[in-house]
């Protein structure tokens, strides 16, 4: 038999299982993906559920879980990103809407008091029952008490549910309501930083109330606490991960922005300037400057303008796939760099461009030229199980998902059914659908270039609808917090540290899913 090499003798598991310099380098001929590489599992005393996910993207931008959703306009509006932030990650709001729509998105996000529903239906004094029971039908409401107010927004009464009734149909609500001077309420001002605990002081206080009403100083209609909510909320609080917020107490929030041009085809720095000073009225947390070619110039001019303007704002950008990429957006001002072409679920960039790196080899380049400009590296796309996640965190500092999540109630869109199974619809914002709503930008196109025919980089798909955010997100955490674990990680720095890798082959593959089998139950259900 030949003689080890002394390597193997003296440790043989240092001799397959690699640091990720050692092993990128070792591979560096061939570009390499989550699924072309195993962890190794090292000596551990962490347990999963003692380890800590939070993760740090720019002085003023932390989170709580390293999870972000896409700014894709099938993914992430206003309450797919206040469930995000609840559960401690992130929502980047996409811009396929008009910039006052999206800063209207931000402001529910930012304004979001958890339990609280803001926008509550109402309904007028002079309309009939009959009405009522119209309107829970049409709207196929789950609910049947309802808020009555005057012309002004001003609370005159309350309608319970119990006479909400056919019998009652041509009996006027004014009849019916019970009046104001009832009814329990509590000024908005006194809601203070903890709305559930006062919430659920008050439904302590009150036996038998289930309704908490909140109004201004004029005794308009504020919003309406309900007690089922907060029981459910006050339930799942001791799971739940803690809500990623501002120094205010409010909700973060991301929001796309792109390097819009002008008739001219030069960049609009007075619109893009305007737009992000809004946004950051509106108290975004970081803006991010989304684009398929980040190692361009337009994208570079757009980060330096905001970097100027606005010294203090975190700012993501991207996407590139190179260290060239990463430190040319880290000169301009960049705090956290999106790395990623072509990986996600519904592109096509790879098979239409020709262009594009398998993201972890993409990751790994990405993350020595981060180390060096001292910024933070994102991976976005491609992700589709926990394990990817884990590997994606070996190098850097948070993943972005956009196909896990369109499936979500959380996420924008109809559900749509076939053949009695329910979907809904998840698109690349590079597919022509998406490009003519507006975020053709994002792929050098002018938007009226759309009318004619351009190289769609993204398909229109649908997705199964799937579980609420909440449930997906802790099946993902839960599998991040296994993987630490299994390498002794108490947090992601040290999982970063400790990491080990080995190359797997396609039957390495094939053995690492299930096999030999009928399913007839998945992990998670
Ligand atoms: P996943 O795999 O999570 O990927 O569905 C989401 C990410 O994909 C990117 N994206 C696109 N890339 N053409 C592309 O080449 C597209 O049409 C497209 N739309 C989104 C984006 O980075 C997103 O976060």
């Amino acid at each position: 038999m030949a003689a080890h090499s002394p390597r193997i003798a003296d440790d043989p598991d240092a001799a397959f299982y690699k640091p990720a310099d050692e092993f990128f380098y070792d591979h560096r001929g061939a570009a390499l993906t989550y699924d072309d590489v195993t962890l190794a599992t090292l000596y551990s005393e962490i347990l999963p559920r003692e380890t800590n996910l939070e993760t740090t993207l720019a002085e003023r931008l932390h989170l709580q879980i390293p999870i972000i959703s896409a700014d894709m306009d099938t993914v992430t509006e206003s309450r797919m990103a206040i469930a995000m932030a609840l559960n401690g990650g992130l929502g980047l709001i996409h811009y396929n809407m008009s910039e006052r729509q999206q800063l209207s998105e931000v402001s529910r996000v930012k304004n979001n008091i958890h339990g609280l529903i803001q926008e509550p239906i109402k309904i007028a004094a002079d309309q009939l029952i009959g009405d009522v029971i119209d309107l829970i039908d049409a709207k196929r409401f789950s609910f049947s008490t309802f808020p009555v107010v005057d012309e002004n927004e001003k609370l005159i009464g309350l309608l319970p549910g119990h006479v909400v009734k056919q019998r009652y149909a041509n009996r006027k609500v004014l009849d019916a309501m019970t009046p104001r001077a009832e009814l329990q309420t509590i000024n908005e001002r006194e809601i203070g930083a903890d709305p559930i605990a006062r919430a659920d002081r008050f439904f302590n206080e009150h036996i038998g109330i289930h309704k908490l009403l909140v109004v201004d100083d004029e005794d308009r209609l504020r919003g309406l606490f309900t007690l089922s909510d907060i029981e459910r909320i006050t339930q799942e609080r001791a799971a739940q991960l803690k809500p990623a917020r501002d120094e205010k107490f409010r909700l973060a929030c991301g929001a796309a922005v792109s390097a819009t041009r002008n008739s001219t085809g030069e960049l609009d720095k007075e619109r893009i300037a305007n737009h992000v000073g809004a946004l950051v009225e509106r108290g975004v947390d970081v803006v991010a400057v989304s684009t398929a070619h980040g190692h361009s110039k337009g994208v570079g001019e757009t980060v330096r303008l905001i970097r100027e303007l606005f010294p203090e704002l975190p700012i993501i950008a991207g996407n590139v796939t190179s260290g060239a990429g990463v430190e040319f957006l880290a000169d301009c001002g960049a705090n956290a760099i999106k790395v990623g072409q072509g990986p996600g679920s519904i592109c096509t960039t790879r098979i239409v461009a020709g262009v594009g790196v398998p993201q972890l080899t993409a990751l790994f380049l990405a993350v020595k030229s981060a180390q060096k400009k001292g910024v933070r590296i994102i991976a976005d796309g491609g992700i589709s199980k926990s394990g990817d996640i884990v590997k994606a965190l070996t190098l850097s500092h948070a993943v972005i998902c956009g196909g896990l999540f369109a499936g979500c109630p959380e996420a924008p869109g109809q559900i749509i059914e076939i053949n009695g199974k329910p979907y809904k619809q998840y698109r690349g914002m590079g597919s022509l659908a998406a490009m003519k709503a507006g975020s053709a930008a994002r792929y050098g196109h002018e938007r009226r270039d759309t009318a004619r025919k351009v190289a769609a980089e993204g398909v229109e798909a649908l997705k199964e609808v799937s579980a609420s955010l909440d449930d997906v997100l802790t099946q993902l955490v839960g599998g991040i917090q296994s993987g630490m674990g299994y390498l002794g990680a108490a947090n992601l720095n040290d999982l970063r540290e400790k990491a080990r890798f080995i190359r797997v082959t396609p039957a390495g593959q094939r053995e690492s899913a299930p096999h030999d089998i009928v399913e007839v139950k998945t992990g998670s259900q």
